[in-house]
């Protein structure tokens, strides 16, 4: 799996070594972990991140990006070799110069007069172009386009910020029905797309709708009125195309997406929708969401606490790529997710939140950084293919945290986080799998090491013992 190329990249970095804080010996015997191929869960959508709100225009070049680290950006970011990412999270615009809507129409039944920019550099947002990129670094990236409000003149409070509700749904006080126009507004999004020879994959037409912010682009909804609107866009959007996927409702957190959905359930609209989206900021994903079978994918989330940091494990911040791999285990063991997208990809170090973490890689004129974080996304994502199938696994240690993926092809990811202060071995049992060669090489991600290989192992009966150091993600690919 690896390519030269990057291995290249990796070499040529300049190698900081960041001690753990405190790592010693600890004798204990192996942990035994156990994988079982015949338990089958999830099956697995990929890990993301998004350019909205203009920083998309960072990564493209408009703050001093050369074209060719544009495109190494997004090697980093979504190669299947570096950071493993699949999916690129766009913003529709809705207001009257970032919306493809300048002027509002008549009544909901007037002809819409449509606009995309013509310029390739810039259209929505320079969000064309980054899309362009990270489809060059993976032609496979999935495309979620995600709607944050509608448009202005289609709501409530008439403008797409501060809230407000889609005019047409229960509690909404408006004279004129504008579901349709919404719903059609969010598939010429797709078409325009289209139009460039990209294929959108899902659509959404909220963002955190459970949360009012007065400042930026925003709308509420609870579940009861997101069935009056899904019950309009879900058969808008498969009479346009059958495998454009809908989602519901990117909240603020699992518990408040939960909520939403228990309401959607019970308004009956339990099936208007694909894919249940939502956000780790409010809170955590702890048990299966109640959706009637359909996926729950983690759409947005970053700590926001503090300032850009690259570390992997210091003091255990919540930014570092330690915790980011926990995250990330939780998700997937508790709640079942098929996925997890970080806020924002790359943005200037003076830009809206001046190098905070809430970007994986920063950038400063031509050069860049990238965030330890990253290599834990690629832990997973770059052996746990979209496609993939969780599989059962479990380890005899509560500090060495385990799951496992098979592959279609039948090649099998297990992340080993051990998150004790010391090394340790395991010893991996294997069973329901098919194994092909029944060779086993391990990535290694902690502060030293960028999810390199660090060691090649051979399942005998069934099983490979292994060391993993302390604080650290190993991935054992096996084929
Ligand atoms: C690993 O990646 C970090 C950025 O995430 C970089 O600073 C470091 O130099 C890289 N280390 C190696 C050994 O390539
Ligand atoms: C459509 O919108 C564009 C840009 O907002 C404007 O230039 C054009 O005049 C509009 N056309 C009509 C028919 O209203
Ligand atoms: C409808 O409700 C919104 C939000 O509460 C309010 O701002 C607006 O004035 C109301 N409009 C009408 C026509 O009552
Ligand atoms: C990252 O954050 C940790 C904890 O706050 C700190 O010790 C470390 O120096 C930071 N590293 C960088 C590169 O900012
Ligand atoms: C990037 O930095 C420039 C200042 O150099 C700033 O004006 C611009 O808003 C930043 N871009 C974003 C998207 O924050
Ligand atoms: C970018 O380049 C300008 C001009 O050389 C310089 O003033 C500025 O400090 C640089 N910004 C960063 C973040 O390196
Ligand atoms: C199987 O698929 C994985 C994930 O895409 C890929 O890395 C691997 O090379 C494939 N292996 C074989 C034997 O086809």
């Amino acid at each position: 799996m690896a390519s030269l190329k990057f291995l290249l990249y990796a070499s040529a970095a300049s190698a900081q070594y960041v001690p753990i804080p405190w790592a010693y010996t600890q004798h204990e015997p192996p942990v035994l972990v156990s994988v079982n191929g015949a338990v089958r869960h999830q099956t697995m959508m990929g890990g993301g991140c998004s350019g909205a709100f203009g920083v998309a225009c960072d990564q493209t070049g408009a703050e001093g990006l050369s074209p060719a680290n544009q495109q190494l950006v997004s090697d980093y970011l979504f190669n299947e070799n570096v950071g493993g990412l699949s999916i690129l999270r766009n913003r529709i615009g809705s207001s009257p110069t970032d919306g493809i809507l300048g002027n509002c129409p008549s009544s909901p039944s007037s002809p819409a007069n449509y606009t995309f920019g013509t310029d390739e550099n810039s259209a929505d947002s320079c969000q064309l172009k980054l899309t362009r990129q990270a489809l060059i670094a993976n032609p496979k990236l999935f495309i979620y386009a995600d709607a944050w409000s509608a448009p202005g003149c289609f709501k409530t409070d008439e403008t797409d910020i501060n809230g407000g509700l889609i005019c047409g749904v229960r509690g909404s006080n408006c004279t004129q029905d504008w579901r349709q126009a919404y719903a059609n507004y969010l598939v010429q999004y797709a078409k325009f797309y289209e139009e460039k020879g990209i294929t959108v994959n899902m659509l959404g037409a909220y963002n955190e709708p459970d949360f009012n912010p007065v400042s930026y682009a925003s709308m509420e909804s609870d579940g009861y009125q997101a069935k009056d609107f899904l019950e309009v866009l879900y058969p808008t959007v498969k009479k346009y195309r059958k495998d454009l996927l809908v989602s519901c409702c990117d909240a603020t957190g699992a518990r408040q997406e939960r909520d939403i959905l228990y309401e959607l359930n019970s308004a009956g609209g339990g099936r208007l929708y694909d894919v249940a989206t939502w956000h780790n900021y409010q809170s955590e994903p702890k048990e299966p969401f109640n959706t009637l079978g359909q996926p729950n994918l983690e759409t947005e989330w970053s700590d926001g606490s503090g300032t850009f940091n690259t570390t992997w494990d210091t003091t255990g911040q919540s930014a570092e790529g330690l915790q980011w791999a926990l995250y990330m285990h939780n998700a997937f063991t508790r709640s079942d997710t098929s996925g997890y997208l970080h806020w924002w990809c790359a943005q200037n170090s003076t830009g809206l939140t001046a190098g905070s973490d809430a970007v994986l890689v920063r950038l400063a004129n031509n050069s860049f950084e990238v965030s330890r974080r990253l290599w834990a996304f690629a832990g997973y994502f770059r052996f746990a293919r979209p496609g993939s199938v969780r599989i059962d696994a479990s380890s005899s240690a509560e500090t060495l945290y385990v799951s496992a993926f098979e592959n279609t092809n039948g090649t099998v990811a297990i992340p080993v986080i051990n998150a004790a202060h010391f090394q340790r071995d395991v010893q991996v049992h294997v069973n329901g799998c098919r194994l092909g060669k029944g060779s086993v090489v391990a990535y290694l991600a902690d502060n030293n090491h960028n999810n390199t290989v660090v060691g090649t192992y051979h399942v005998n009966g069934g099983m490979f013992q292994a060391s993993v150091p302390p604080r650290s993600m190993t991935t054992f690919f096996l084929q």
